[in-house]
């Protein structure tokens, strides 16, 4: 009876090491052996994650204390031009396709009488539920990302000059009240990314690397310490039952 328990012993410590050895070898391969790239993901996952994490990857929002004083007027009215379709920015504030958009600027999301919001827009406005800069900036850049199923049915402003000048306009229009905040440093070129500074979706961008590199983790792992590769010898017996 003992002896057939040394056996197992025996065995299984024999079945441990050969274990160890085979992720061991597998582990090294997947490290030094990447010209077939069986998941070419691996390598540029890693350089994202890196990238994400520097601060050069971080867009910063705009300093409003900076750029809106000097920001050109006529250059935003005429990038509203693209609006004209749907919305007008008269003292009136009529509702066309879209809301009137007088005063917007510090105004409720989804805030302007008379107007059918969409479900979306309403969702929106309880998370985020001003129209500040920031939001009017984010979402100007790409309204059907930032504001998802708004019914806005317009692609955005690319370039982030023109939707600066375009905020501008719209802050002159109605929203002069609105205050403009003092000049922020933090928001400045060359300065360090506040906390809370990156704006949500750069931040989801930086952790899904993080997930989707979870392989390439763990071959480092196995080889690097003999911690984790006890850790699996741990997990084979029971796999193997
Ligand atoms: C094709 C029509 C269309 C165009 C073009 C368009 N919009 Fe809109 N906009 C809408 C609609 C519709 C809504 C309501 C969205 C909702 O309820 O989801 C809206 C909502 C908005 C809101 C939110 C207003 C509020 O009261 O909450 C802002 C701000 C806005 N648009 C600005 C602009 C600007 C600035 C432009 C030009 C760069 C523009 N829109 C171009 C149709 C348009």
């Amino acid at each position: 009876m003992s002896g057939n328990l040394q056996f197992n012993k025996i065995m299984a410590a024999g079945l441990t090491a050969a274990l160890v050895i085979v992720v061991a070898r597998v582990g090294v391969d997947a490290l030094y052996h990447t010209e077939p790239p069986a998941k070419p993901g691996y390598a540029v996952e890693v350089a994202e994650a890196e990238a994400g994490g520097g601060a050069a990857a971080v867009e910063l929002d705009p300093d409003w204390g900076t750029v809106l004083p000097t920001a050109d007027l006529a250059a935003g009215e005429k990038v509203f031009g693209k609006c004209v379709s749907c919305h007008n920015v008269d003292p009136a504030n009529a509702n066309m396709t879209g809301p009137g958009l007088w005063g917007v600027v510090g105004r409720a999301t989804a805030g302007h009488a008379g107007f059918a919001y969409s479900d979306g827009m309403k969702a929106h406005a309880a998370e985020a539920p001003t129209w500040t800069y920031d939001q009017l900036y984010h979402f100007l850049g790409n309204p059907a990302k930032w504001v998802k199923g708004t019914k806005m049915g317009f692609a955005g402003i690319k370039k982030p000059e023109e939707r600066i000048a375009l905020i501008a306009y719209l802050h002159s229009k109605g929203s002069t009240g609105y205050p403009i905040p003092a000049p922020d440093p933090s928001r400045q070129p060359g300065a360090a990314p506040a906390a809370g500074a990156a704006p949500a979706q750069p931040a989801e961008a930086a952790a899904a690397p993080a997930v989707s590199s979870a392989p390439a983790k763990a071959v480092p792992a196995v080889t690097g310490s003999p911690a984790p590769a006890q850790a699996a010898a741990a997990e084979a017996p029971a796999a193997a039952q």
